[in-house]
């Protein structure tokens, strides 16, 4: 019988290749994820040999510039990252690039559009198959979906068409629903592929394979040998140019609703039967379904939200998020969340998971801190506070890698025990640099695997849980938005929500290795 980690292997080699021939189509081509992100992973996968042998990309915007303007502002997304190839090559991938105005709400441009892809398709020699990816606001899309079904563009008579949505999807659970109803009445499931970034990332997907190919932790992943699971992503940055999009969402829907509920899934997720889409997918359902529902009275009691004030940092002056573009002066959008709740089943009755993010927090960093139980009895007493606290940290980002804290005798006379770090760091295994999310998922779907995307039921299952919160918040005035000064690790409240008094938060580093408040960050 085949392990679970050479099914893996076997996997992974079968998917890195060639995607089809094909026309890809980004809503919002000029927008800054597409020059940030899309642009450049479409490259990567071409310096790979990734990209279809042939292929066409057209983006749209509102703007009425031509194809050698668009193609000028892709030599600047990829400045810095030319040069890798023969410059003959460089050439063919950037002329590989048309640009049409198109305004989203006027049908006829729908038209051009249509016959823009007919006379690529014939003059390329590409059959029908088309990727269009919604970089564009929800309210956008929601348009865009119906228009490109009216012009036979959803049908696959001629080849497949997919859609890459952006999130948000949604704004909450009714919202949701609808729009993934209208979705659905043009488009089957199967052609859907809503993205969130995080299932693209390496270290995210390397939780399956750490719990999966190794047998030994399995054994010790469940509430009898875990005390709490802790989850934090937090920024650095503050809301920069996005500060009129973060007024209407929040730290809640911009990061807890997606990325990091997807992260709760994959630490708490059953084995699922094999490595492939719906496998994964129905083992991540199961897991939102059973997050207990935060009654609309707990909701100040297992949730902290905050607002990040104006503060120095390492003689900067920082200004506080009431005081960015975009933002209200009396603003009650949070950018600090933190959040305590349970697993309802049989492997996590009990266990608190804690979740937190925030922007203009000392560092950037994503990890999950598995805390396991004490030993029973004490035998030993040591120079550390945590003496009998095993923790995995699996690090996400930076400094990609896995780190065991478990405690040594200090060498000498009697026995003292210290707490000793032992860290594996993702770059010795990646021999170069570790692909972008966005690398992995494009491919992903070109090839037509949806196993990183999230379905709909998970979308629903995450707004139903996170839904009393959001209405809690909004009506209950007894709930504070907590100020904390830039720079910090957000409210003290925060603290207060690990009810033992002896535990706090890790307080993560750069480095992998170290922690504390001090650290370099
Ligand atoms: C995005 C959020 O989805 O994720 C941003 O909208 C956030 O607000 C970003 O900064 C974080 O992604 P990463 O990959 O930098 O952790």
């Amino acid at each position: 019988m085949k392990s679970m980690h050479a099914l893996h292997g076997q996997q992974y080699s079968v998917k890195m290749n060639r995607a089809d021939n094909q026309i890809i189509v980004i809503f919002g081509g000029r927008g800054d994820l597409a020059m940030r992100k899309i642009v450049p992973a479409l490259y990567e996968l071409f310096l790979q040999g990734l990209m279809p042998e042939r292929f066409a990309v057209v983006a749209t915007g509102r703007s009425r510039i031509d194809d050698e303007a668009y193609r000028s502002e892709v030599n600047i997304a990829l400045a810095g990252k030319a040069g890798k190839e023969s410059a003959g090559d460089y050439d063919r991938f950037v002329k590989a690039f048309f640009y049409l105005a198109l305004d989203p709400s006027v049908k006829s441009d729908y038209d051009k559009l249509s016959e823009l892809l007919y006379r690529l398709r014939s003059g390329v020699g590409i059959a029908g198959n088309t990727l269009f990816y919604f970089s564009v606001p929800p309210e956008i899309y929601d348009g865009i979906s119906p228009s490109l079904a009216a012009q036979g563009l959803s049908n696959e008579a001629d080849g497949w068409k997919r859609l890459i949505i952006e999130k948000p999807f949604g704004y909450d659970y009714a919202s949701a629903v609808r729009l993934n109803r209208r979705l659905l009445e043009h488009w089957q499931e199967s052609q859907l592929f809503r993205i969130d970034h995080y299932l693209g990332k390496e270290t995210v997907q390397n939780i399956l394979v750490t719990r999966f190919s190794n047998g030994i932790f399995e054994p010790l992943w469940n509430r009898n040998y875990v005390h709490h699971v802790e989850i934090t992503s937090s920024e650095s940055l503050g809301v920069e140019k996005r500060g009129s999009y973060y007024e209407g969402t929040g730290a809640l829907r911009d990061m807890i609703q997606n990325h990091l509920l997807h992260l709760v899934g994959f630490i708490a997720m059953e084995p699922p039967s094999s490595i492939d889409s719906t496998s994964i997918r129905n083992e991540l359902v199961k897991v939102f379904e059973s997050l207990r529902p935060i009654e609309p009275a707990d909701v100040g009691k297992m949730t902290v939200r905050g607002q990040y004030t104006g503060a120095h940092v390492k003689g900067e002056w920082l200004s506080g998020y009431r005081e960015e573009d975009g933002v209200s002066k009396a603003s009650m959008t949070e950018t600090f969340a933190a959040m305590k709740f349970y697993i309802d089943n049989w492997r996590w009755g009990g266990v608190p998971f804690y979740v937190r993010t925030g922007k203009r927090l000392p560092t950037r960093v994503t990890e999950a801190v598995i805390h396991f139980k004490p030993t029973p009895h004490y035998l030993f007493s040591g120079g550390s506070s945590c003496d009998g606290c095993n923790q995995l940290i699996i690090r996400i980002q930076p400094d990609e890698g896995i780190l065991l804290k478990f405690g040594m005798k200090i060498p000498g006379a009697g026995f003292k025990v210290r707490n000793v770090n032992m860290d594996f760091h993702y770059s010795d295994l990646a021999a170069g640099r570790i692909p972008d999310a966005y690398e992995r998922l494009i491919h992903d779907c070109m090839k037509g695997d949806s196993t990183l995307y999230t379905r709909s039921d998970a979308v629903l299952a995450a707004w139903k849980f996170l839904d009393p919160v959001l209405q809690a918040w909004k009506e209950d005035p007894a709930i504070p938005v907590y100020g904390y000064p830039a720079g910090t690790w957000g409210p003290e409240t925060a603290d207060g929500l690990i009810e033992e008094p002896e535990l706090t938060w890790r307080y993560p580093c750069k480095n992998l290795a170290d922690d504390g408040v001090y650290c370099e960050l």
